[in-house]
């Protein structure tokens, strides 16, 4: 259900926006990747800040939260393509929202990993996420189907999320969390760290101090761009140039907040927000 002013400007076929979605203001990270490679597209954000942080939630309960926003975006938005920009719930649901919704539907996992694949130079890579998608396994299985001799070392961030929600991004206790939480990472010979929360590119300054310079951050937001121009290339469904590419932000949370904070992370494009609120 939406509160506020309607969704419900009617949308050329191939105009119809695309769909994204994320706990919260993480999934921002791969909207600008999408906003960049293709300007000419609308896109229909939607961060779900009541329920964040997705993360420390059993997968099944992030399962359900996806479907839910999933089908909001098919029947009250009419997009006519779904991004999970959330590694938790790709990890959570992935297999089930491409098989059951009517749009094609693309995590963020299988990119993020071909990036990490592409980057690593001596073959040893990490991976940092939350408790939920560390301890899915998703990653360990899509890397060693990638790269079988790859050698990977998994780090869960709990905390990470809650300080970029917050909008605090630089401080000296996130500095303090980074140590505690990539300490086991430091000593292992890697060469490459996979920010495999959508939330992480926004710690990255604080991320790569602690890594050290002979570490290379990737994040999937690049690639998870380059598979949808793929996807809407292949099946002839990109926006012609000069659609209406005002883009459309949801949240289930505070508006305000979610406008202020978003509008630091993502920049000016983010503006007016539309409130969704759960039943
Ligand atoms: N940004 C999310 C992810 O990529 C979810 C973070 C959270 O809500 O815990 O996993």
């Amino acid at each position: 259900m939406i509160v506020g002013s309607s969704v419900g400007a009617t949308n050329t076929a191939l105009g119809r926006p695309i769909g994204v979605f994320d706990s919260g203001f993480g999934g921002l990270s791969v909207l600008r990747a999408l906003v960049d490679l293709l300007p000419h597209e609308r896109f229909a954000y939607l961060g779900d800040t009541e329920r964040y942080p997705y993360g420390p939630r059993p997968l099944s309960e992030v399962a359900g939260f996806a479907m839910e926003i999933a089908r909001f975006l098919v029947e009250e938005v009419d997009v006519k393509m779904i991004v999970v920009a959330c590694n938790t719930a790709s990890a959570a649901a992935l297999d089930q929202l491409v098989a059951e919704m009517p749009v094609p539907v693309l995590g963020v996992i299988d990119p993020g990993v071909r990036a990490m694949v592409d980057a690593t130079e001596n073959g040893r890579v990490g991976v940092i996420g939350t408790t939920g998608t560390i301890a899915s396994g998703a990653y360990q299985r899509a890397a060693s189907s990638a790269a079988p001799d790859m050698e990977l070392h998994c780090a869960a961030c709990p905390g990470f999320v809650e300080f970029v929600e917050r909008g605090e991004t630089g401080s000296d206790q996130v500095h303090v969390l980074a140590e505690r939480l990539l300490s086991p990472l430091s000593d292992v010979g890697i060469d490459t760290l996979l920010l495999a929360c959508t939330h992480y590119p926004f710690l990255a300054r604080t991320i790569g101090d602690v890594m050290g310079k002979d570490v290379l951050l990737v994040s999937s937001a690049d690639e998870t761009a380059f598979e949808v121009k793929r996807v809407l290339e292949d099946s002839r469904a990109c926006a012609p140039v000069g659609s209406d590419c005002s883009h459309m932000f949801f949240s289930s949370g505070d508006v305000e907040w979610f406008r202020e904070t978003g509008r630091r992370l993502f920049g000016p494009e983010l503006d007016k927000v539309v409130q969704v609120v759960w039943e």
